[in-house]
C-alpha cells in the first residue's frame, strides 16, 4: 500500500484520487465574444452590448454526447462545467433569475443535457459555480466589476444588498444539487478579499460576502459526500493550483499534511473559447503535464472552451486526441497511481508513478535514452518488466552481468537494475516501463 495519506476532509475524495484526470468546460455567453471569459471585465463592456450575446446565444450544434465521448476517449473520468461564470449568465433553468439559457435562442437547460450525456458515458459530474456575478442587481460594484469605472459607479451601489445575493447563491446551489441527481464536485470560484484597497467601496470580496459557511452547509446538507474546493477561502476538500505546475505534492500550510490537490490548466491561454489566441500547448507538453501532476500525487483538470455554437473546435479536438492516443495504452500508469515510494529515485530524465496498492512501478521515459536506463535500489524487488503500450518484455540485468568492459563506474550503486531499451523510441509520445514488483 502507498505510504502517502492525504489530510482527511469532509467530502469523499477516494474516487477522485484514483481517477486523476478530468475535463474542465468553460462555456457561456463569453464564448460568443470569443476573446476571453473575462471580457466583460477587461473591456468594461456595457450592459447593452452584453445583452446582444444574450439575445443571440444559439448553440445549435451542441451535442453533449459527442463531448462526453471525446472526454472518455481522452481518458478523463470526471468533468466540471461552468453552470454560471463571473458574467452571471446561468446555463441551467433556475427559477431565481431570468438571466438563463432557457430565455435565449438556446431554449433549453444546457446543464441538464450535459449531466445526462456525461453520466451515461460513466463520467462523474462536477459543477463550477462562480461566486462573482457581474449581472446580479445586488452584487455590489467592486474593483473587478465591469461598471467600476462608470462615473456613477459608487452611486449604482446604493440599494445593492450582498445579503440578498448570498441568499440567491444558496437558492441556486440548492437547485443545482437537487435537480440533477448525484453531483460529485462543486467548484466555487473565487474570493479576492483586500480590506485595505482604496477607495474602500471598491474593495474585493471574500467568505463573509458569500456567507460561505452557510453556502457550504447548504451544499453538504443536500449532498454530504460532494467534493468542494477551497476557493470560498473556507477550507474544504480540494486545493486548486491554477495555470502553473507545482513541483511537489502540496502540503497543508499549518499542519504540513499532504492534501488532495488538482491543477487546473488550459490548452491555450484562455478558459473560454478564444478565436485568436495562439499559445496552444503541444501534444507532448500536454502529456508531460498529466504525468508531472500524478507523479507528485495530484489530479489534472484540463480545460476545453467550446465555441458558442456548441462544439469543440479543431484545435481543442487535436489537443484532446493527443491525450486519447497516449491514454489508450498508458492509462494504467495514471489511474489508481500516485507518487512512488521514497525508496525509489527517478532515473535521469524519468518520472515515476506507483500503483496505490504498491505492486507496480511505472517509469515514464520523458527523455528517451540511448540503449538503457538504470535504476537504483530495485534489483531485489523487481519481478518482471514490460513496455506498457504494447506489453512487450523489457529485458533487464544487474550491473555485474551487463558490464563487459570492466567499467562499473557509470552503473550506479549496488542493487541497480539496467533496463535494455531499443535504440528507436517506441511510437508513443512518452513510453512507459511497467515494473511488476515482488
Ligand atoms: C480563474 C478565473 C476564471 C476561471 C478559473 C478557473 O479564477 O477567474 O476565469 O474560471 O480561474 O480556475
Amino acid at each position: 500500500m502507498s505510504s502517502y495519506k492525504t489530510k482527511k476532509t469532509p467530502g469523499n475524495t477516494t474516487w477522485f484520487e484514483h481517477d486523476r484526470f478530468g475535463m474542465f468546460i468553460h462555456w457561456g455567453l463569453y464564448s460568443m465574444a470569443a476573446r476571453h471569459e473575462w471580457i466583460k471585465n477587461m473591456e468594461c463592456i456595457s450592459e447593452e452590448h452584453y445583452d446582444l450575446y444574450f439575445k443571440h446565444f444559439n448553440p445549435d450544434l451542441y451535442d453533449p454526447k459527442a463531448w462526453a465521448r471525446c472526454a472518455k476517449a481522452a481518458g478523463m473520468k470526471y468533468a466540471v462545467l461552468t453552470t454560471k461564470h463571473h458574467e452571471g449568465f446561468c446555463m441551467f433553468d433556475s427559477k431565481y433569475t431570468d438571466y438563463k439559457c432557457t430565455n435565449t435562442p438556446a431554449g433549453r437547460d444546457l446543464v441538464k443535457e450535459y449531466v445526462d450525456a456525461f453520466r451515461s458515458e460513466g463520467i462523474r459530474i462536477g459543477f463550477y459555480y462562480s461566486l462573482i456575478d457581474w449581472h446580479h442587481p445586488d452584487f455590489t460594484i467592486d474593483r473587478l466589476h465591469p461598471r467600476r469605472n462608470d462615473p456613477d459607479a459608487q452611486k449604482l451601489n446604493e440599494g445593492r444588498d450582498m445579503k440578498r445575493y448570498a441568499k440567491y447563491m444558496r437558492d441556486q446551489v440548492t437547485e443545482l444539487l437537487t435537480n440533477y441527481g448525484k453531483i460529485d464536485i462543486l467548484w466555487f470560484d473565487f474570493s479576492y478579499p483586500d480590506e485595505d484597497s482604496q477607495p474602500i467601496w471598491k474593495k474585493g470580496k471574500g467568505k463573509d460576502d458569500w456567507e460561505a459557511e452557510e453556502l457550504i452547509k447548504t451544499a453538504r446538507s443536500i449532498q454530504p459526500e460532494i467534493i468542494i474546493d477551497n476557493r470560498t477561502t473556507i477550507e474544504q476538500d480540494l486545493w486548486t493550483p491554477e495555470q502553473y505546475q507545482p513541483m511537489e505534492w502540496i502540503r497543508h500550510k499549518d499542519t504540513n499534511e499532504l492534501v488532495t490537490w488538482e491543477a487546473c490548466q488550459t490548452f491555450s491561454g484562455s478558459w473560454g473559447y478564444h478565436r485568436d489566441e495562439a499559445t496552444w500547448k503541444s501534444p507532448r507538453m500536454l502529456i508531460d503535464m498529466l504525468i508531472n501532476t500524478v507523479c507528485i500525487g495530484g489530479n489534472l483538470l484540463m480545460n476545453v472552451g467550446p465555441t458558442s455554437r456548441g462544439y469543440f473546435d479543431y484545435r481543442a479536438e487535436k489537443a484532446l486526441s493527443a491525450y486519447a492516443d497516449w491514454m489508450k495504452y498508458n492509462s494504467r500508469s495514471i489511474y489508481g497511481c500516485t507518487m512512488a515510494e521514497p525508496e525509489f529515485t527517478e532515473p535521469r530524465g524519468c518520472r515515476l508513478t506507483q500503483s496505490e496498492d504498491g505492486s507496480r512501478l511505472y517509469i515514464h521515459l520523458m527523455e528517451y535514452p540511448f540503449g538503457d536506463v538504470k535504476m537504483d535500489n530495485l534489483a531485489d524487488k523487481i519481478e518482471y518488466a514490460q513496455f506498457l503500450h504494447d506489453g512487450s518484455e523489457v529485458l533487464f540485468t544487474t550491473k555485474k552481468a551487463y558490464m563487459n568492459d570492466g567499467n562499473t563506474e557509470a552503473t550506479g550503486k549496488e542493487n541497480t537494475i539496467i533496463f535494455q531499451l531499443p535504440t528507436v523510441k517506441p511510437p508513443v509520445e512518452v513510453p512507459v516501463i511497467e515494473i511488476f514488483l515482488k
